[in-house]
């Protein structure tokens, strides 16, 4: 008992120290790296054809004799188990071995999945790197194993990519622009209209950041905010935090918040909706109503999230495709595998989600 007391405070004191500051996010934010490679069409179209004709093979069974090795950055996260679960499905359902390893949200860990699975011998690796400043390292070892590599939803820096690029290597990415998913939280809470929102003149929120070694919570700690500035409000920042993409954390984070801030909160920003859950649970308790006197928006559009947001107790989400972005990796690997190849960047869209579509989005995620 006393040993599980000791490691909550030491968990909460390493959140507390890694806290932001209010408009520390953009000076974490790494340069622009939404596109690295492209091709000229008729070479795309090409890319295309070869990729149907991959897939093609896959079914008719001349690759599904290959293995893949996938490792994912932590199983504990909402998100990243519903995109295993789909990539995993997707891949197996056209009869390719797939193994799925738990980093555990440590490098090390995820660095010795990989010695693994090269020392085992995987035909491609699909990896979902525990830090992405350390994705050169994890090229360097797989390339030099010969082995194709697709990156997926912590996305490496542009100097990086470039690298994959000027050496012709088989690696690349796979996933959603952040800053996409940043400027619909912003947009959804600037249509609501400063009226509706504010009581002094400016936007007073707050930030629920994910990891900040991770390019989707700088950009969307961002470009939340540019999207209210752009839309010609005047903002205010009363506590940024870092959640770490979880419930938990968040609803301790917000309530604190929510109690040294009180009434003045206006807002509420989460990189994500596990932390909305968690953001949800701690305004409720703080006594107040979301819709009516606070707004509440996350990411990536998880089924309780988009039942909170057709009842009125969350303001927005944003859907983050696990399906389009799960079979797009699992193609990219089958590229490679079938000698197609992939261009070194393959992104997706992210999608606005209201009241007012909420219900789809939910049938099809379901
Ligand atoms: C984001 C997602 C978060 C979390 C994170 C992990 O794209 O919105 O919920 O899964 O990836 O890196």
């Amino acid at each position: 008992m006393k040993k599980k007391v000791v490691s909550v405070i030491l968990a909460m004191t390493m959140v507390a120290s890694m806290a932001m500051g209010c408009g520390s996010g953009s000076d974490t934010t790494t340069s622009d790296n939404s596109t690295t490679t492209t091709t000229n069409d008729a070479a795309a179209s090409t890319e295309a054809s070869d990729a149907a004709d991959a897939t093609a093979d896959a079914a008719n069974g001349d690759l599904a004799d290959k293995k893949v090795g996938v490792c994912i950055y932590q199983f504990a996260d909402n998100f990243m188990t519903l995109y295993r679960t789909d990539l995993e499905g997707y891949l197996k359902d056209m009869g390719y071995s797939v193994t799925i390893m738990d980093g555990k949200n440590d490098q090390n860990t995820q660095t010795e999945q990989i010695n693994t699975f090269l020392q085992q011998g995987v035909d491609v690796l699909v990896i979902n790197p525990v830090q992405t400043t350390s994705a050169q390292t994890i090229t360097d070892m797989v390339v030099e194993a010969g082995i194709p590599l697709v990156y997926i939803n912590r996305e490496p820096d542009a100097s990086e990519e470039q690298r994959w690029a000027d050496n012709n290597w088989d690696v690349t990415y796979v996933g959603c622009d952040a800053r996409q998913s940043g400027t619909y939280q912003g947009e959804m809470i600037a249509d609501l209209g400063l009226d509706t929102v504010d009581m002094n003149g400016k936007i007073d929120y707050i930030m629920i950041e994910g990891d900040p070694e991770n390019v989707d919570a700088q950009y969307r700690t961002e470009y939340s905010i540019k999207a209210l500035e752009d839309a010609g409000l005047e903002v205010n920042c009363l506590d940024d935090q870092v959640g770490m993409w979880d419930q938990a954390t968040a609803q301790q984070l917000v309530a604190n918040s929510l109690s040294q801030n009180g009434n003045d909160i206006e807002v509420v920003f989460c990189n994500n909706d596990a932390m909305a859950l968690g953001a949800l649970q701690a305004i409720e308790s703080a006594g107040r109503t979301v819709g009516e006197d606070i707004y509440l928006v996350g990411v990536d559009a998880l089924s309780e999230a988009l039942e909170d947001v057709l009842a009125g107790t969350m303001t927005g989400t944003v859907f983050n495709d696990h399906f389009s972005q799960s079979h797009s990796a699992a193609d990219a690997a089958i590229n490679y595998l079938s000698g197609a190849g992939n261009e070194h960047y393959i992104g997706c869209d992210y999608v606005k989600v209201t009241k007012d579509n909420a219900q789809e989005i939910l049938d099809m995620v379901k």
